[in-house]
């Protein structure tokens, strides 16, 4: 074993670290020590304006001791129950108030523990969904072209960024992609939503014609797609899918992954942009990414079409041994308490406008070729340096770290999507130091 080269920090070796190039990491390791508000601390004692909210995940801010005392209470009191053919109260508590803050009609949820749990979840209960109809035909699963997830089979199989697929062999069966939305003309440096690409959702029906519309079972799609770089949806175009959708017979189900609990200024994007799936996944912001956790939302028809056969049987053959943790639960309770009071669900859409502009005047800052955003969730693409995808991506990450703001790149497109309670000083500073980045790489 190798000592880290980082002073009083643990050996680095024997953690295999997940979506990270391990040996360079490791050279020269990056590590976050403790976190407050909008700002971690780094293991050389600077602070780090937290331009990620971690991974999409700490929208109320970090260190919150709401959610902290929460968890340490329901620790002492309940630390573990199974919820297979039993219950605890605090998961039926937490699903109630779930419920609640759903768009209209979607009143059941069913727990996981992570974002690609919550995927898998959505795609079975959507399978499970026509056959409890009797309806058995209805197998295939269509995804979307640099779609994301998460990294469990159904996920890469429906999912379409090819790195994440390449080695792990075929996947699953019977599934197909709509095109991506990515690189239309007339939607470079769109602010919002863009004017062009509604069109391609009608590819829907084109390859619903391919297989048989009624051999379709679920279309997934991200609303807002982050991971790939940021993708917003052209205007029209989930109406369209839905639309589509509606003509197939089969069940949209929207990856909320990451647009759940207000980062596009409602609690859903389904409610901020207008448009009703029958299944939403969430995970990362249910409980501030305080403990493992995830959350599908089922309209309440699909569930009642599982609640048919005898009721002394499983309706229902899914779950897993943490489905509603009780401190998952106590965490996610206070979030939303937290959330609700201080109006973080709606706040994206207050610091949108100065999110907005500051975002678009980097539209002129070296290597820049496209602006996107929406409510909080900023894209900056990067042309590629010699033709070396990523190359110029990392520098600029490297080069904001250094000055102090964590960003997150996919490439060479530059992600971006705080905690919900930043302020207005807390984006200029992150787009100052973006800018600067910006100007120091080649
Ligand atoms: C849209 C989407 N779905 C699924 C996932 C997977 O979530 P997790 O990493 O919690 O499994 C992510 C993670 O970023 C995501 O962005």
């Amino acid at each position: 074993m190798t000592n880290s080269p980082v002073p009083n920090a643990p050996a680095t070796d024997a953690f295999w670290m997940p979506f990270t190039a391990n040996r360079r990491f490791k050279a020269a390791p990056r590590l976050l020590v403790s976190a407050s508000g909008m700002f971690y601390r780094s293991h050389d004692d600077r602070e780090i304006l937290d331009g990620t909210a971690g991974l999409w995940t700490v929208n109320a801010g970090h260190g919150r001791k709401e959610i902290v005392d929460a968890v340490a209470r329901q620790m002492a009191e309940l630390d573990y129950a199974p919820t297979f053919q039993m219950g605890h109260p605090i998961a039926f508590e937490f699903a109630e108030r779930l419920a609640s803050i759903a768009p209209e009609g979607f009143d059941r949820v069913f727990f996981t523990n992570s974002g690609s749990e919550s995927v898998e979840t959505a795609l079975k209960i959507a399978l499970g969904y026509h056959y409890a109809r009797g309806d058995h035909r209805r197998t295939r699963l269509i995804g979307r072209e640099r779609g994301y997830h998460g990294t469990n089979f159904g996920g890469i199989s429906v999912g379409g960024i090819v790195a994440n697929r390449r080695v792990f062999g075929p996947g699953l069966p019977g599934v197909d992609h709509l095109p991506h939305t990515h690189g239309l003309a007339g939607n470079v440096f769109a602010q919002g939503q863009p004017p062009e690409g509604a069109h391609l959702a009608k590819e829907l029906d084109r390859i619903a014609a391919l297989h048989g519309p009624e051999t379709i079972a679920a279309v997934i799609v991200e609303p807002v797609a982050g991971s790939t770089g940021v993708l917003i949806p052209p205007l029209g175009y989930l109406e369209e899918l839905r639309a589509a959708c509606d003509r197939i017979g089969c069940l949209l189900i929207f990856d909320e992954v990451i647009t759940g609990y207000g980062r596009l200024g409602q609690p859903f994007a389904t409610q901020a942009l207008g448009v009703r799936p029958d299944l939403i996944c969430t995970a990362k912001g249910i409980n501030n990414g305080a403990l493992p956790m995830g959350a599908v939302f089922a309209r309440r028809e699909v569930h009642d079409a599982y609640m048919t056969g005898p009721e002394n049987l499983i309706e229902l053959f899914h779950g897993y041994t943490c489905s509603g943790h009780p401190a998952a639960c106590a965490a996610g309770l206070a979030t939303m308490d937290i959330m609700a009071r201080e109006g973080l669900f709606t706040r994206a859409a207050d610091m949108a406008p100065h999110w907005q502009k500051r975002l678009h005047e980097l539209k002129s800052a070296p290597h820049v070729v496209d602006v996107r955003n929406l409510g909080l969730i900023g894209g900056i693409e990067l042309a590629a340096r010699d033709g070396v995808i990523g190359a110029r991506g990392y520098d600029v990450f490297l080069k904001a770290y250094e000055a102090g703001a964590l960003i997150r790149v996919t490439g060479d497109i530059i992600a971006l999507s705080p905690p919900l309670i930043i302020e207005e000083s807390h984006i200029d500073r992150l787009f100052d130091t973006i800018g600067q980045a910006l100007h120091a790489v080649d």
